[in-house]
């Protein structure tokens, strides 16, 4: 590995995007026991959801780690976990809950970042960054979106709860949908 990565990129921020890859991997592992709890309750538009957001966070790892290569930079896989994911849930109206404020860190925690790379002229990862911004915004609207649908369905159980599970199934097609479009 070349030392020329610190012209490239400072080191500081190298270490932050590999913090940045370990909070996206384990945003992808929480998804993923989330959506195998739903699967197993029957919550199946939830399970959908959650799959398919899991499988977005572990993306958003690889998109760093490509970043991070392409300069050169040291790059950190996270191998092992602190413990393994909790396996069951208070409720789905729980898991809903912590994903948006999953998602809220994780935004909090680019801006962390953006403000740095800002400070010291990193402007090209301020540029890498952009996507992330735009991003965030998308992953905390349906997030909100998905908590909503408990608030205007009701949470207590019965008919709710499937009507709710439904809608969170179309929620996830319908951001599968605007993603197919922005890549075409
Ligand atoms: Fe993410
Ligand atoms: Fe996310």
């Amino acid at each position: 590995m070349s030392k020329d990565h610190f012209l490239r990129i400072p080191k500081e921020v190298t270490d932050m995007l590999n913090q940045q890859i370990a909070q996206e991997n384990l945003s992808s592992f929480t998804y993923l026991s989330q959506a195998v709890w739903c699967e197993r309750k029957g919550f199946q538009g939830a399970a959908k959801f959650l799959y398919h957001q899991s499988e977005d966070e572990r993306k958003h790892m690889l998109r760093i780690i490509y970043y991070l290569n392409e300069l050169e930079a040291p790059v950190a896989i996270p191998t092992q976990q602190k413990g393994a994911a909790a396996t069951s849930y208070p409720s789905l109206h729980h898991i809903f809950t912590s994903v948006l404020q999953n998602e809220t860190k994780v935004t909090a925690s680019i801006h962390t970042i953006v403000d740095y790379v800002l400070q010291v002229k990193d402007y090209r990862t301020f540029s890498f960054l952009q996507w992330f911004l735009e991003e965030q915004r998308e992953e905390e609207r349906v997030a909100q979106r998905a908590i909503e649908l408990f608030d205007i369905m009701g949470n207590d159980g019965g008919v709710g709860l499937y009507e709710i599970d439904k809608a969170l199934g179309k929620l996830i097609e319908e951001d599968e949908e605007k993603e197919n479009a922005m890549e075409e």
